[in-house]
This record gives structure tokens, C-alpha cells and sequence, in this order.
């Protein structure tokens, strides 16, 4: 393991690649490989303690593939699972996912935050910790969207009965007076086009990938492992099968 090996990446499906482009995107000299679980989506309504047990079993797979660096790319993994990820390889870099809660919270105009993810990263010590920290005085509402999760897995990112499932979890946070709509489950990024076109003039939709890839970036430099680029970057995606 030197600064030219893989960064690692695992979520429930596709939808981490949103973390992994915008990584690529900022790092280009880096080589990835990506697991995307499909055995066991959704993790979004798992017990915490299984999503750690599968969460073992990926980081196994990525040290044993030479990983300089391992990315959460996944709220709900991230909440069940990183805390015991470093107390167990305490040397070892783990990267994870944080709703965008503050800077929602920091730009709100109308003091109300939207926030899209599953019932798992709710539930979760980051952000119950990020609410408590950095939205004080602004109203955070929570709207799990399992469905999203789907949609996204099934390539349905367009179209009628997609825009109708957004425009379902969508509106009442408009209603509720949200300006800021934070996505705060990986695969939602990939329905970026279709929430902005229903929340279009009333909020704003953030993505915390690229906060996450300055967080790779500042993570390897400070490690001496950004790779030099003496070869050029391969980028290994990985499916796990439904049994
Ligand atoms: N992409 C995931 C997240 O960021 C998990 C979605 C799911 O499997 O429920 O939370």
C-alpha cells in the first residue's frame, strides 16, 4: 500500500458514483474501485448492527485489493457503521459521508432546512450531532425517501412517474417554507435534475459530494499519499450479486 494504490468506495448500489465522480473529478491521477452492494439494498430501514457486520465485509475486501484510503460513500453506512470502522483500524483513513446540514443552515433565508434521506441516517449520531452543533434556530425537517433509493437503482431518473415520486416528498418540504434542500443519502444526487426542476425558484439543492472529495484531498495530502500519476488511473466497479 504506497500513495499509487486504489482509493476504495462501497455503498448499497450506484449511488455512492456520485462520490466517487466528484473524487475522480477533483483527483484525477487517483485509481479507485467502487463495491456496489446490490446483495443487500437497501441498507436505508437495516438494523445498525448489520449494516456494521456488512460494512467489515467490504473494508476486508478493499484492504485485501491494497486500498490507500476508504470512502463511505454512503450516509446510512456511514451512521451505522464508521465509528466502529476506525476504533477497529485506528492508522487506517476512512472518509465518510455528513448531511449538509451547516452550510443549509448557515444560507437559509427562510430559517427551514429540508433534509432527503433514510430512516438509518436519521437515526445516526452524526446527525442528530450536526442538527444539535450547527441548526440551531433553524427548523431541520426530515423526510425519509426510501422510494428515491429505488428509483435510482432501477435507472429511473427521469421521466412521468419519477418526477410524481419526487414531487410527493418534495412539496411538502417546500410547503413547510424550506429553502435549502439537502440530499443527504448518496443515491439522490443522481435525481439532482428532477428535485431542482420541482423545487425550481423556492430552494436550493446541496450536494455534499464535493465537501466529501476535499475531505479525500485534504486526508491523502496530509498523509504524503496523493498519488504522483507516474501511471495512469484504473477505476474497478464491483457488483455484488442478490443470492
Ligand atoms: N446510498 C445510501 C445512503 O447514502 C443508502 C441507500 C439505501 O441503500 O437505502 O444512505
Amino acid at each position: 500500500m504506497d500513495a499509487s494504490s486504489p482509493i476504495g468506495f462501497f455503498d448499497s448500489g450506484v449511488g455512492g458514483l456520485c462520490v466517487r465522480d466528484a473524487v475522480c473529478a477533483l483527483l484525477p491521477r487517483e485509481s479507485t474501485v467502487y463495491i456496489a452492494d446490490s446483495a443487500n439494498c437497501p441498507y436505508g430501514n437495516k438494523p445498525a448492527d448489520e449494516i456494521l457486520r456488512i460494512a467489515r465485509g467490504h473494508v476486508e475486501t478493499l484492504l485485501a485489493k491494497g486500498c490507500k484510503m476508504i470512502v463511505v460513500a454512503c450516509n446510512t453506512a456511514t451512521a451505522a457503521a464508521i465509528d466502529a470502522l476506525r476504533a477497529e483500524r485506528p492508522d487506517f483513513p476512512f472518509v465518510g459521508m455528513e448531511p449538509a446540514v451547516k452550510p443549509a443552515a448557515l444560507r437559509s433565508a427562510s430559517g427551514v432546512v429540508g433534509v432527503l434521506a433514510t430512516q438509518g441516517t436519521f437515526e445516526g449520531r452524526l446527525y442528530r450531532e450536526t442538527c444539535a452543533r450547527f441548526a440551531r434556530g433553524v427548523t431541520v425537517i426530515a423526510c425519509v425517501a426510501d422510494e428515491f433509493v429505488k428509483l435510482v437503482e432501477r435507472g429511473e431518473t427521469s421521466g412521468e412517474r419519477a418526477e410524481r415520486i419526487v414531487r410527493a416528498k418534495v412539496e411538502p418540504l417546500l410547503a413547510a417554507g424550506a429553502d435549502h434542500l439537502v440530499l443527504g443519502c448518496t443515491h439522490f444526487p443522481h435525481l439532482k435534475p428532477l428535485i431542482e426542476k420541482v423545487a425550481a425558484g423556492r430552494a436550493q439543492v446541496l450536494d455534499p459530494a464535493p465537501a466529501v472529495a476535499a475531505q479525500v484531498k485534504r486526508v491523502l495530502a496530509s498523509r504524503g499519499l496523493l498519488n504522483p500519476g507516474l501511471t495512469a488511473p484504473s477505476h474497478e466497479f464491483t457488483r455484488t450479486a442478490r443470492g
